[in-house]
């Protein structure tokens, strides 16, 4: 296949990003030179005026795709009334609506009580509080792999990359982390059938957490990814999440699955957790819930969340413009971005599937996920080595291609556009994909 791709950034992106460099935060994860003007559905510009189909939806984020017109009319018509009253002294219906909402979705067959954030890292902030607060207990169980976020709690359960907690020590105490189930890869190195046939990953907690580390009864919550995120858009096998909600109420447990990038509608279904015929007590949600505007939540059954007032809150949380957003969001949703999200889904995964015969780094890696969360391993071998480098250089040549795209994991790259994207749309996205592919792999001396 011929490569044509034009060399960005362009310009104008690139005297942004010269300013940027000197100004902000260096803390920023090394980003890709593309500068947004506007977005439309599964489409953005550049400040340069060249056109990319997004698979990134700024990190599963843009559910409904970028502006959508009902959002963006919410989003006008709440702040034509008010923007701010504080719900933690005040009432106003948007946010009662929208807990009421969050509420009926939520996957647990009992009444639900929802606390409103602005992002995923407070959701699992209030999520460690509201555990400890309920259990008396102090420590929490938490995977390698995992992302729960960077502020100071969240960041203790965080186990995606060194680089993230470096500097930062003392965490929060009481944290233990346990190996996540990788039904392609085991973490103790066991033959992989074995893994796959028998989750061995569930007796570390049982076998050496708990008869060497910490007593399961003073243990307030397991908290876990449906799939992880950050991980590497990795799908674990459902025995495994069953088994630790059975973990969970042998010792009186709290289940807490991090929604934050799973959830509302992403895989296909509300909650990720649903694909593995499970009830969680407690929920993270965030990402996609607004649409992008900042918003997150905390929804947990009634009687855990029964802490007393005063307890916890936040000026911002559940501000009313986020709130009349996210309903807007819910809606659309409902209507048809979920169904949208198995098809468009499918379609990815069978596409990269086939494309694993003429791609070398595709061949022996793992494509797996749920609607529109999908991750490809990029690997060297069939022991799958992962290959980071090249992995790297496809994000960057997909810029050059006109395409979004983001890592994930050792070595995965993530298919997450936003949930109303069209076939049409999806499938100039895979073939610019494939040019980046290809180029990458040209590069690196495996064409
Ligand atoms: C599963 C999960 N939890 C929590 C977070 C933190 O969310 P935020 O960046 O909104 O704080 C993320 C962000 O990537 C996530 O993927």
């Amino acid at each position: 296949m011929a490569v044509e791709m034009t060399t960005r950034p362009g310009p104008r992106s690139q005297a942004l990003i010269d300013r940027d460099s000197v100004i902000m935060s260096g803390s920023l994860t090394p980003r890709y030179p593309f500068v947004i003007e506007r977005g439309e559905g599964a489409r953005v510009w550049d400040v340069d005026g060249h056109e990319y189909v997004d698979f990134a939806a700024g990190i599963a984020v843009t559910a409904t795709g970028h502006s959508h017109p009902k959002v963006v009319q919410a989003i006008i018509d709440q702040a034509q009334k008010f923007i701010h009253i504080a719900g933690t002294d005040y009432y106003y219906e948007v946010q009662i609506r929208l807990a009421e909402k969050l509420a009926a979705i939520a996957p647990f067959g009992e009444n639900a009580r929802v606390f409103l954030t602005n992002s995923g890292t407070e959701a699992v902030e209030g999520a460690i509080k509201v555990s400890r607060w309920y259990t008396e207990r102090k420590h929490i169980i938490a995977f390698y792999g995992a992302f729960h976020g960077r502020t100071l709690g969240a960041l203790s359960l965080t186990a995606s990359k060194v680089i993230q907690r470096d500097g930062f020590f003392p965490l929060i105490p009481g944290v233990h982390h346990v190996p996540y189930n990788n039904p392609y890869r085991c973490m103790h190195g066991r033959e992989e059938q074995a893994c796959r046939d028998h989750c061995m990953c569930i007796d570390y907690i049982e076998d050496v957490l708990f008869k060497r580390v910490v007593p399961p009864d003073s243990v307030a919550a397991i908290i876990l990814e449906p799939i992880q995120g950050e991980g590497g858009y990795l799908v674990p096998d459902s025995r495994f999440v069953q088994q630790i909600r059975q973990v969970c109420d042998r010792y009186g447990i709290l289940m807490v699955i991090d929604e934050v990038q799973s959830g509302i509608g992403r895989t296909g279904k509300w909650w990720g957790i649903e694909h593995h015929g499970v009830e969680p007590d407690v929920i993270t949600s965030a990402k996609g819930l607004a649409s992008g505007m900042p918003l997150g939540a905390i929804i947990a059954r009634e009687h855990v969340m029964s802490w007393p007032p005063g307890a916890h809150g936040s000026t911002f949380g559940g501000n009313p413009v986020s709130c009349a957003a996210a309903l807007a969001t819910l809606e659309l949703i409902e209507q048809g971005y979920m169904q949208n999200a198995i098809e468009q889904g499918e379609y990815i995964h069978d596409a990269l599937e086939e494309m694993r015969s003429h791609h070398p780094s595709l061949r022996h890696g793992r494509i797996d996920g749920r609607g529109l969360m999908i991750g490809a391993e990029l690997v060297l071998d069939e022991k799958r080595t992962p290959v980071k480098e090249l992995r790297n250089r496809v994000e960057r040549l997909a810029i050059d291609a006109g395409l979004l795209i983001l890592g994930c994991g050792e070595s995965a790259l993530r298919f997450c556009p936003p949930l109303m994207i069209d076939r049409a749309t999806v499938q100039e996205g895979l073939e610019r994909f494939e040019r980046a592919l290809t180029g990458a792999e040209q590069e690196a001396g495996l064409l």
